[in-house]
């Protein structure tokens, strides 16, 4: 990491330069033509802020409040895969950039560390755990238990992926998981004394689980249960009505179902859908304090960012994490003032509009 990483696209360069060609694959890339994994980015680019002035804005603030947690910014980091593969500290070395940054971090059940190590790494930061659920439920209530155990403070259930995206990347170059990297979580919960590979971790996911099991499961749950990958109305009513402490709209960064439409065109839906009922929480493609603005106009109570804190880890473990959340938090700051709010929750619809159809932003 040297002083020249000043915005997420340094640190996505400075990665893409490190990482090998397999590593680098994985992380980047998404399913079929990656349609929907370039589209995530554009979709902000497509909405532009209407800054009101003069409104005596003399003290602002990016902090807000989760799901109880405080937290110093809407900006959390989202669950991603196998973070030993960029630094040997992996997902610890995340945890603790978040806590740092003052956010939440949420561990992936495919993490390279399991939920105790991550709480003993990070003491007082604020821990989530995202939950594949298993075909063998008693798998998933061994996961599930030993996050709230550990001192997790909500369970994030992943909706969007009874199987793996169709990932030609990973195809192409022919990406395995090194020798010595599992997922102890999965292990485990398996009780197995060996390690489990990706596709064995996915193919033992539920592809059957149904609104109704969810509930199940949030009524077992001594911790608020979210959902993750919704992108529809309909779905986010029927998560509200099951039992779901909040919606996170996802489409996996682009990694599971392609031409599903930009999470940014698909939160205003989920947001009138949900009526206040539970936080809506929006990823996939949040790669500025302004992207996060939009979001939050448009009716997000809080972002997550997957790519950029993993670039940050890649190029600078915990410290190049922790920038990358100090970074964007700092661009937000900065936006709320210039648009004259004075916390995140001030940001409302009037402050977006759509840009001109030709209009194109990118970084
Ligand atoms: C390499 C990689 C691995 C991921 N692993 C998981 C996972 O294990 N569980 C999950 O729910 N989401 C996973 N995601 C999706 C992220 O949680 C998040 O939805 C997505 O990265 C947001 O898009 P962004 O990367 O553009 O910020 C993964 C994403 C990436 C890039």
């Amino acid at each position: 990491m040297s002083d020249e990483q000043i915005n997420v696209a340094d640190f996505e360069r400075a990665a893409a330069a490190k990482l090998e060609p397999g590593v680098l694959g994985y992380f980047a890339g998404g399913a079929g033509d990656e349609s929907t994994l370039r589209d995530n980015v554009a979709a902000w680019g497509r909405w532009q802020l209407r800054p009101r002035m003069l409104t005596g804005t003399a003290e602002w603030s990016a902090r807000t409040e989760v799901l109880g947690a405080q937290l110093s910014m809407p900006v959390l980091v989202a669950p991603v895969a196998f973070q030993r593969l960029v630094d040997p500290e992996g997902e610890a070395a995340m945890a603790r950039a978040a806590a740092t940054a003052g956010t939440a971090m949420c561990l992936s059940t495919l993490a390279t560390a399991l939920p105790g190590e991550v709480a003993a790494a990070a003491p007082g930061g604020h821990h989530w755990f995202q939950l594949y659920c298993f075909s063998d439920e008693g798998v998933t209530t061994a996961l599930m238990e030993s996050a709230v155990d550990s001192g997790f403070e909500a369970i994030v259930v992943t909706v969007d992926a009874p199987r793996a995206g169709n990932r030609e990347r990973d195809f192409r170059t022919g990406f395995a998981l090194p020798e010595g990297l599992g997922v102890p979580s999965v292990q485990a919960a398996l009780g197995a004394d060996r390690e489990v590979t990706v596709q064995e971790a996915f193919s033992l996911v539920d592809p059957g689980l149904s609104w109704p099991d969810l509930e199940g499961l949030a009524s077992r749950c001594e911790v608020p249960v979210l959902v993750k990958g919704v992108l529809t109305g309909e779905d986010a009513s029927l998560a509200v009505e099951h039992g779901a402490a909040g919606v996170v709209v996802s489409n996996h960064g682009g990694r599971q179902l392609d031409r599903v439409a930009p999470t940014a065109d698909s939160l205003e839906e989920v947001v009138d859908a949900v009526a206040g009922r539970a936080p809506v929480l929006v990823d996939g493609g949040i790669r500025r304090g302004v992207d996060v603005a939009i979001a939050l106009a448009l009716g997000a109570d809080a972002v997550l960012v997957g790519r950029p804190a993993l670039w940050g880890l890649a190029v600078g473990g915990e410290r190049g994490a922790q920038r990358v959340l100090e970074i964007l938090r700092a661009e937000l700051e900065l936006t709320l003032l210039l648009c004259g709010c004075a916390s995140p929750g001030a940001l409302t619809r009037a402050h977006v509009q759509r840009a001109p159809a030709a209009t194109v932003y990118s970084g």
